[in-house]
């Protein structure tokens, strides 16, 4: 039974009970239509409680039910449910205790009184699967709270704990102790003081008179702009909420334009995009091995650098106690001294409580020793890319750690079964990718050595996720998923370069497609030097440079490093990320594109920028399922949304080659093998995919 119902006196209590997140799909949703109407009906009836049995109270729509062709009928929809709390003659408290989010939240704004206990909190979270509120809220959430704050919930999805919605308004009772026994008494209170049924769909409530917030839209409009970029659900809420505010002695007017936008976005290939995002994260953390996972106790990170200090953060935010290694006392206090300013710095922006960075801090114990590391359960090594070095440092925490303790390199391509074979413990060596900045990037490869034990897997799947990231499973080879992904798609960008298109345009034409930023934006970013001074390192020849390392590197020689000393392959102001063109620079392309023997034509249009630099990755991606280093294609959508910021509104890389067809993909990668070459030698696995008439298929 998905709806349990007792009776508490005059109270009746229905209790929703559909695991796991009590979503709205039908089978809930016709039971509790007919227990609201019956308890309406029922004369010994005086109030009604609306609980949920599991731990979520209730987390809206069933997304899955919005890929069917045919929406549900309208009697049994959910509009209808509130429809019919709000002709419930009795009054109905919604009693959340968990998550009431999406069409969860609608469903306790169409019942006449909000109670919340500790764990209750509220979220309008549709607008991240490309959706808006559609059963009704973006008309109660403004006459409840006022359009500020309902813009708010709307456009960033955020969560409400339950504090913070009694102080807005939008509950009207924090409740103590057990929450079904404290609904109940809140019930009987208010029959006791003779409260009845109130609903918000009967008044203006807090709705400003037309005209009066128009500043406020403008704020919310400027915020799209400069935050959503390329969305469009965005935009039909804020105007869904300016018809509330039109249509404010007219509720039902309002809910047929919220009604009339809520289908057009349904239709929308940004939701499915989404909507897709959303499940594959989920279906990528539980991705890799069903062991039971060991519960990390005390971690240890070596190097206290960019990425060892964003580590060792990720520790001290999950509780976990952690030691950081650094090998001069100099470099530890370099290093620490930008863990704390970061921990500052996201306390003073919301994203840890207020005392949260001091609290972090001591979790984090600095030495010089390996002998302090003594006592972790799981060492992570981000010391810079060198093999040897790696090896070294593996060698020494094998010597120092407890038989069964895990050690991950945080290598970005390097041999993750070498460094296991310095150590006495392949089982638990493996792979921890993070992404930079690693406090902030929620992606972490895991990947898995050949000799890594199911449960090391295991270990480093449940640590990222008590880390709050989302891990992805990837095999061992070299650069993995994410940045053997990458090397095609930069080889591409400056391939268009020496061919005659300028950067501007190569990263105009990406930030239109939706990336936050183009190619060469990017490689100023990251900083040219870094790939010049290892390949110096290594010897590398000149000869056996690519192109694109070739200009690079003759930037660096001229002293240009990237955004860090204001000249790359753009200039920048000082104090300025805004990429400036410079002549020098367009020059040098010029001439090394005539020693290398390039042919320089007109420029690329920009679509066929986007096509050379997304399709490397769609026929990267493809042979990397071929061969079996990554498990789904869905994982690599994941990779590219949360490690490279491909646009989640296109799905990901693989997912957005499906949307275009991937014959029609494969036409124009054939296209682009005969025009360039081998590296466009079309993927063995993609080639099937289109001649069985599929996609890549799921996990
Ligand atoms: N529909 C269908 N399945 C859902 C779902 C939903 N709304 N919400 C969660 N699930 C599924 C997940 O896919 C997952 O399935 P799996 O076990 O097969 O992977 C399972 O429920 C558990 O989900 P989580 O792992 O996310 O569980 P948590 O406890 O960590 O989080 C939650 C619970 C906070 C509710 C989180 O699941 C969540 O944010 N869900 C989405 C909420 C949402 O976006 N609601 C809006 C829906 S659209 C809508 O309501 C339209 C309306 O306005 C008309």
């Amino acid at each position: 039974m998905t709806v349990r119902i007792s009776d508490r006196g005059p109270v009746r209590l229905l209790e929703m009970h559909s695991p796991p997140v009590n979503a709205l799909g039908a089978k809930l949703r016709a039971p509790l239509m007919d227990e609201i109407q019956a308890a309406s009906r029922d004369d010994a009836v005086g109030a009604v409680l609306l609980l949920s049995g599991v731990k979520t109270w209730c987390a809206g729509a069933d997304i899955k039910e919005f890929g069917l062709s045919e929406l549900p009928a309208p009697d049994a929809s959910l509009n209808a449910i509130c429809d019919a709390l709000d002709a419930c003659r009795k009054p109905v408290i919604a009693v959340v205790d968990g998550a009431a989010y999406g069409g969860g939240m609608e469903l306790a704004l169409a019942c006449d009184y909000r109670a919340v206990s500790g764990r209750g909190r509220f979220a309008l979270p549709e607008v991240n699967i490309g959706l808006l509120p559609g059963a009704a809220g973006t008309q109660r959430t403004p006459r409840l709270i006022g359009v500020e704050h309902a813009l708010q919930m709307c456009l960033d999805g955020k969560p409400v704990g339950a504090s913070r919605a009694v102080e807005i308004g939008l509950a009207d009772r924090l409740l103590e102790g057990e929450p079904t026994e404290a609904g109940c008494a809140y019930a009987q209170e208010l029959l006791g003081a003779g409260a009845v049924a109130r609903k918000i769909s009967s008044g203006p409530g807090k709705l400003p008179r037309p005209g009066e917030a128009a500043e406020v839209f403008a704020g919310a409009r400027q915020m799209i702009a400069r935050k959503m970029r390329g969305r469009h659900s965005p935009e039909l809420i804020v105007q869904c909420i300016e018809q509330a505010v039109a249509c404010r002695d007219d509720f039902a007017a309002g809910l047929a334009e919220e009604r009339r936008r809520f289908v057009s976005c349904l239709k929308d290939p940004q939701s499915k995009a989404l909507s897709h995002v959303f499940f594959a994260e989920r279906a990528a953390a539980r991705g890799a091995s069903r062991a039971a996972a060991r519960a990390v106790k005390r971690g240890a990170v070596i190097g206290c650098g960019t990425m060892g200090g964003g580590i060792a953060m990720n520790f001290a935010i999950a509780g976990i106690p952690v030691t950081v290694l650094e090998t001069g006392q100099e470099a530890l206090e370099r290093g620490l001294s930008v863990v704390r300013r970061n921990f500052e710095r996201s306390e003073k922006s919301g994203r840890l409580p207020p005392g949260g960075a001091e609290r972090c801090m001591g979790l984090i114990m600095p030495t010089t020793d390996y002998g302090a590391l003594a006592r972790a359960d799981f060492a992570v090594e981000a010391v810079y890319e060198n093999l040897d070095l790696k090896k070294k440092i593996f060698a020494a925490l094998d010597e120092t750690l407890a038989p069964g303790a895990i050690i991950a390199s945080n290598t970005s391509y390097l041999d993750i079964d070498s460094m296991a074979e310095a150590t006495n413990r392949p089982g638990q060596v493996l792979g921890m990718h993070f992404f930079s900045p690693a406090n902030i990037m929620r992606l972490v490869e895991v990947i898995e050595g050949r000799r890594s034990t199911p449960e090391t897997v295991a270990c480093a799947f449940a640590l990222a996720s008590r880390m709050k990231k989302v891990p992805v499973w990837s095999a061992n080879s070299n650069g993995f998923i994410g940045n053997r992904m990458l090397a095609g798609y930069m080889y591409e960008a400056f391939e268009l370069l020496f061919e005659g298109t300028p950067p501007e345009s190569v990263d105009a034409a990406l930030r239109d497609f939706g990336l936050p930023m183009g190619p060469f934006q990017l490689a100023d970013l990251v900083g040219l030097d870094l790939g010049w001074r290892a390949r110096e390192l290594a010897g590398k020849p000149a000869d056996e440079r690519k192109p694109g390392e070739r200009l690079t590197d003759a930037l660096c020689e001229r002293g240009r490093f990237g955004q860090k000393n204001g000249h790359g392959i753009y200039n920048y102001s000082p104090g300025s990320r805004i990429p400036e063109s410079d002549p020098e620079v367009a020059g040098l392309i010029e001439e090394l594109a005539r020693e290398l023997g390039y042919r320089r034509g007109p420029p690329a249009k920009a679509d066929e920028i986007v096509k050379r630099c997304m399709y490397p990755l769609v026929n990267t991606g493809s042979a990397l399922l071929e061969e079996g280093v990554a498990r789904a294609a869905s994982d690599i959508d994941i990779v590219y949304v949360y490690g490279y910021g491909f646009p989640a509104w296109r799905g990901g890389p693989m997912h957005y080659a499906e949307q275009q067809g991937l014959d029609a993909v494969l036409a124009d990668i054939r296209e682009f093998h005969d025009r360039f070459g081998a590296r466009w030698a079309p993927a063995q696995r993609l080639v099937e995919a289109v001649a069985a008439g599929r996609g890549f298929g799921s996990r």
